[in-house]
């Protein structure tokens, strides 16, 4: 949510600026805007909308900026106050010679705000970054130093923020600070890049440093200057970041979602090196840090995430409660962080999240750490809130994801789960050698199993289209694909705006079942095993009532043909991995229904991909 870019150097700025914030655009923004330094003042250019719009605004104006080799920008997705050119970042003081971009939320804007009008500050916009912008001028007024007036202002907030600031009689000065929201610097040869996240820096530049909270850089021509709150100077951590610029193209594919759908059989292969060799060996998990003795006393476990990622943690419910018999429950974040929750040192709380930033599962989790529960992370961003926060980090490696909708970060997570539970059972010794070696066996030829899947796309592009112009779409499944039926629907529902709902079908008889007649598809998830004549029965009971029926399935059963009007056949796969094989197809429902019905794919309306906001 909003995205924060920053430049000093000696290239044109305004195009490293537009660039950083077209690769964050996967954030979700609603209005974006630039602030140049130029000759004897900063030129602000905003827009509502997408950055086209900003694009349009600067090109209108280019000859004022032609030769600005600072300045800052920003894509805001609308908080405090609607989406508008006023409301659009950078935001600055009466006189705009201080100017800032921010992301995060300030708690205490509304005191500081009654405050500061009290000293003369003139507020232009409804939101809560405006404050800052006053607050930072007004320490500047005692202290005449951009870094100090800084250091002095964020003393006095409350909240999270990520900021990049600049004044006008500092020229050729950045200072950023973060606390809660992530920012980071890109080092190059003689400039430097401020940005919430990797995208916007690595086309630039491999090496970087990650801002810890409080800390306050501090960018020049000559140089940066790290202090911490004090104002002590503080050494800088440099490290060379492992993303290639290339992992941030669409390689040829039309979206992102598909080209990210087709790196999943690779990103499964990235997590099985070194923790699973071979079907004999034991999984190695050096990541968990909980002692052998305590895994084997655990007898409960929570789990907590949000959209996607709950969905995982659904499998993983499921296959740790199969493979460990310990008890697990799986909780909404936003819903666990508001009742009093029985949780101590002998819970192990397992946190999921792609980005690691997501607010309500990091609030959780700082809850149950401060109970005295050991954490267990599993993230794509060994880099965030959420990571700092493990005693235990999973990290899922399955490269950036640009596009909103989550695909080779979900399969990453199911993985991780996997193997999670295989090694606890192991040390429990709660499965039998020959179940053991049968899942870890057919879990090394998964990717293969997606191949084949992805390489016959064209039937499922197929159905999807039969059925784009629906309004509604159920998907039903039980036992261990109830979640890949809720996970189904979600992926529709945010691409392409259907009304997307997955059932456990047992319950389709106990209401949902009014809603069927001869314009509803329902898509049965009917993976062979101990469920299937079951999913079968309610697959018929749809049926009688004229459904649309679609049967995705690993079946060979002729007699399908007579129940559904579309058979979406999978490579047969044991049922307790099935998950992983069933949710290709469903997510490439969803890209093509989006792409058939021109929506906007990567970025669809309303969503960010990182929310950074309870
Ligand atoms: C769906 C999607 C979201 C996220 C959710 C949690 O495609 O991406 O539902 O899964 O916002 O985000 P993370 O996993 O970053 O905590």
């Amino acid at each position: 949510m909003c995205g924060i870019v920053g430049y000093i150097g000696n290239k044109p700025a305004v195009d490293i600026l537009i660039n950083g914030l077209h690769q964050l655009e996967y954030r979700g923004y609603d209005s974006a805007g630039v602030a140049l330094q130029c000759e004897d003042k900063i030129n602000i250019y905003k827009a509502e909308g997408k950055l086209e719009n900003l694009s349009s605004e600067l090109t209108l104006h280019k000859r004022e900026f032609e030769n600005a080799t600072m300045g800052i920008g920003h894509i805001r997705w609308a908080t405090h106050g609607a989406p508008t050119v006023i409301n659009a970042h950078p935001h600055t003081c009466n006189c705009g010679s201080l100017v800032i971009v921010h992301n995060g939320i300030i708690e205490n804007h509304k005191e500081l705000k009654a405050l500061l009008e009290k000293k003369g500050a003139k507020f232009r916009s409804q939101t809560d970054t405006e404050t800052v912008a006053h607050l930072i001028a007004y320490k500047y007024e005692q202290t005449r130093n951009l870094t100090e007036a800084v250091r002095l202002a964020t003393k006095e907030i409350e909240g999270a923020y990520a900021l990049c600031v600049m004044h006008k009689n500092e020229k050729n000065k950045l200072v950023a600070t973060k606390r809660n929201a992530p920012l980071l610097v890109g080092v190059g040869e003689g400039e430097y890049f401020v940005a919430s996240d990797v995208p916007a820096t690595i086309p630039y530049t491999k090496k970087a440093m990650y801002l810890h909270d409080n800390e306050i850089v501090t960018l020049t021509l000559n140089g940066m200057k790290l202090i911490n709150p004090d104002g002590i100077e503080l050494a800088q951590k440099i490290e060379t970041l492992p993303w290639e610029p290339v992992a941030l193209s669409k390689m040829g594919y039309k979206h992102f979602m598909l080209k990210e759908i087709h790196e999943q059989p690779d990103v499964i292969r990235n997590i099985l090196v070194g923790k699973l060799h071979c079907a004999e060996e034991n999984i190695s998990l050096n990541e968990v840090k909980l002692t052998k003795d305590t895994l084997k006393e655990l007898n409960r476990i929570q789990i907590i995430a949000c959209g996607t990622s709950l969905h995982a943690a659904m499998v993983g419910k499921y296959i740790i409660e199969n493979f460990c018999g310990i008890a697990v429950d799986v909780e909404a974040s936003s819903e666990y962080i508001y009742r009093k929750t029985v949780t101590d040192s002998k819970t192990l709380v397992i946190g999921v999240s792609q980005s690691g930033e997501t607010a309500d599962t990091l609030t959780a989790i700082k809850q149950s750490k401060a109970k005295g529960s050991h954490i267990l992370i599993i993230t794509n961003r060994p880099d965030s809130a959420m990571a700092r926060e493990a005693d235990s980090l999973l990290s899922v490696n399955a490269g950036i994801e640009v596009s909103v909708a989550a695909t080779k970060s979900y399969i990453a997570q199911l993985v991780s789960f996997y193997l999670l539970a295989l090694y606890m059972a192991e040390i429990k010794g709660s499965l039998d050698n020959a179940t053991l070696q049968s899942i870890k066996t057919d879990l090394m030829i998964v990717p293969q199993k997606i191949e084949q899947i992805l390489s016959n796309k064209e039937s499922i592009q197929q159905c999807a289209r039969h059925y784009a112009n629906t309004k509604d779409f159920i998907y039903i499944a039980r036992g261990i694909n109830y979640p890949t039926a809720l996970e189904g629907a979600l992926k529709l529902k945010e691409i392409s705006y259907i009304n997307a709902t997955g059932y456990p079908a047992g319950e389709l008889k106990h209401g949902p079942i009014a809603m069927l007649d001869e314009s509803m598809p329902v898509l049965s998830i009917l993976m062979k095993g101990s469920v299937y004549e079951k999913l079968l029965s309610n697959s018929e009971e749809a049926k009688a009532r004229n459904a649309r029926m679609i049967a995705l399935t690993n079946s060979k059963d002729e007699k399908l043909k007579e129940l559904f009007e579309f058979i979406i056949e999978v490579p047969d796969i044991q049922e307790l991995l099935s998950p992983i094989i069933a949710i290709i197809p469903l997510q490439l429902i969803a890209y093509y229904i989006s792409e058939y019905l021109g929506k906007d794919v990567d970025q669809p309306r309303n969503l960010a991909k990182s929310v950074t906001v309870e």
